[in-house]
C-alpha cells in the first residue's frame, strides 16, 4: 500500500474555479436555454495579437525544415525572448536585471505554485486575505500549514485582511513571517499598493530576512502613473523579492501559456546551519530538473509582444478590456452597488448588497440574471461579503450583463 500526501486532505474539496464550473454546468443542464454571461474566471476572450500569430506561423515553418529545426531549448528560455523582456520591462524603467536572473516558463500560475518548493517547510507564510488561491493551496500541499479552522483560516498561516476599511492595503504582520505573497495589481480586489506601502514591505523583508513573492501578472493593466510596474522599482527589493510575470493577461496567452519569474542573484535564504544561499541557484536547479523549456513557437510569439506592432496591438486589447471595466464599475455604482478596482486591473470587486453571503449572491446572480461571477469567500474569509466580476468578456456581453443587473436584479 502506497501512502498518500496527507496534506492534500486538508484542502477544500475542489479548486475555486472548478467548483464554479460545476455549479454553472448543473444550472445549464437544468436550464438549457438560459443565456449565460460569464464574468467569472479571469480568462481572456480577444484573439492573440496579429504580430504574435505571424511570429508563431514563422516558427512553425522553421520547425518544418531540417536547417532550422530545433529540439530541446534552454530550460530557462531563449535569449531572444529574455533580452526583449529585460529591455522593455526593466532596463527602460531604470532596473538592472541579468539574463540569468530570468526564467521563462509555461505561465505564472505554475511558477507561483512551484516556487515554494525551494523554501523550507518550516517557513511561516503570510498571505493577503482575500488572495489568489494558488499561493495558499500550494503551501497547504507542501505541509507548511496546519488544518482549516472554524473561522475559515488555516493554522500556522498569517492572514493579512484587505478590505474597504483598510483601503485593501495589508498591514505589516505583528509576528515575524518568512514568505510574503503580494499580488499587485491585485487579484481578486483589482486594487494596487502605493509606492509607499511597497517600500514598507521591502523594508520589513530586509529587516526580517523575509522574502516577498511578488505576483505582477496584471502589471500591463496599470493606468495610473505612480503605481509601480515592478517591485524592483523599490530600493533594496533586489535583496528580498522574487517577481512573477505573465503573458496571459498581457497578450492573451491564457491558452498558449507563457510567463517568467525573476530571481535576482542577490536574493538569499539560510540553511539550518545559518549559511546563506542564492534562491536563483536553487530555482535553476529545480527548473532544469523538472522543466524542459517553453515551446519554441510560443516563445517566438511572446517575443513578438515586444515588437512595435505587438506593443500597439496589446495596448489596444488592454484598452478594450479596461473600457469593459469602466462599464462594469460605473454600471454597478449607478445600480447603487459599491465597487472597487477596475482602474489599474481587469477585476471589479463589489460589496454584496445588504451584506449577502457571497456564495448566495453567486447563486442569485446565476439564477435571476444568468450572470457568472466569483464569490469573494472563495478567495478567503475576508472576501466574504464581496464578489468579483472580470472585464475580460466582450463589450456587448458586458453591457448586457450590467443592464440585467440594473434592471432585473431584485434586492
Ligand atoms: C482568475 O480568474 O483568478 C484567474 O484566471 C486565474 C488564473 O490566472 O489562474
Amino acid at each position: 500500500m502506497a501512502f498518500i500526501n496527507e496534506n492534500y486532505l486538508k484542502l477544500p474539496g475542489s479548486y475555486l474555479f472548478a467548483e464554479i464550473a460545476r455549479r454553472v454546468t448543473s444550472f445549464k443542464n437544468e436550464n438549457p436555454n438560459a443565456d449565460i454571461i460569464r464574468l467569472g474566471i479571469g480568462d481572456v476572450t480577444q484573439p492573440l495579437p496579429a504580430a504574435c500569430i505571424q511570429a508563431m506561423h514563422t516558427a512553425v515553418d522553421e520547425l518544418a525544415r531540417q536547417e532550422t529545426f530545433r529540439g530541446y531549448g534552454p530550460e530557462q528560455g531563449y535569449d531572444f525572448l529574455i533580452e526583449k523582456i529585460i529591455e522593455t520591462n526593466y532596463t527602460k524603467r531604470g532596473i538592472t536585471i541579468g539574463k540569468d536572473e530570468i526564467f521563462v516558463s509555461d505561465g505564472s500560475k505554475s511558477d507561483c505554485g512551484n516556487i515554494q518548493e525551494i523554501f523550507g517547510t518550516n517557513n511561516i507564510v503570510a498571505i493577503t486575505d482575500p488572495v489568489y488561491p494558488v499561493y495558499l493551496d500550494t503551501n497547504i500541499m507542501a505541509g507548511r500549514t496546519g488544518i482549516l479552522t472554524e473561522n475559515g483560516t488555516f493554522e500556522n498561516v498569517t492572514y493579512m485582511p484587505c478590505t474597504a476599511e483598510n483601503n485593501f492595503t495589508p498591514e505589516l504582520p505583528k509576528s515575524r513571517v518568512d514568505m510574503i505573497y503580494l499580488c499587485c495589481p491585485n487579484n481578486p480586489t483589482g486594487t494596487t499598493l502605493s509606492r509607499e506601502a511597497l517600500t514598507e514591505w521591502v523594508n520589513y523583508a530586509r529587516e526580517n530576512e523575509s522574502i516577498i513573492l511578488f505576483d505582477a501578472a496584471y502589471a500591463a493593466y496599470i493606468t495610473e502613473e505612480d503605481v509601480p510596474r515592478s517591485i524592483y522599482e523599490i530600493e533594496g527589493s533586489k535583496e528580498v523579492a522574487i517577481e512573477f510575470r505573465s503573458f496571459s493577461k498581457t497578450a492573451g496567452f491564457t491558452g498558449t501559456r507563457c510567463g517568467y519569474t525573476v530571481i535576482p542573484k542577490t536574493v538569499t535564504g539560510r540553511a539550518q546551519d545559518g549559511s546563506k544561499h542564492d534562491f536563483n541557484k536553487l530555482w535553476n536547479r529545480r527548473h532544469t530538473t523538472k522543466f524542459n523549456g517553453t515551446a519554441y513557437i510560443i516563445q517566438r510569439g511572446a517575443e513578438a509582444v515586444y515588437s512595435t506592432e505587438g506593443q500597439a496591438q496589446i495596448k489596444e486589447t488592454i484598452n478594450y478590456y479596461m473600457e469593459n471595466a469602466k462599464i462594469i464599475r460605473e454600471g454597478l455604482q449607478a445600480a447603487g452597488i459599491q465597487a472597487f478596482g477596475g482602474v489599474n486591473a481587469p477585476y471589479i470587486w463589489l460589496k454584496t448588497p445588504n451584506n449577502m453571503p457571497s456564495w448566495d449572491f453567486f447563486d442569485k446572480l446565476l439564477h435571476e440574471v444568468n450572470i457568472v461571477g466569483t464569490p469573494g469567500a472563495g478567495f478567503g474569509p475576508s472576501g466574504e461579503g464581496y464578489f468579483r466580476l472580470t472585464s475580460f468578456g466582450n463589450t456587448e456581453n458586458t453591457k448586457r450583463a450590467i443592464e440585467r443587473i440594473k434592471t432585473k436584479l431584485k434586492f
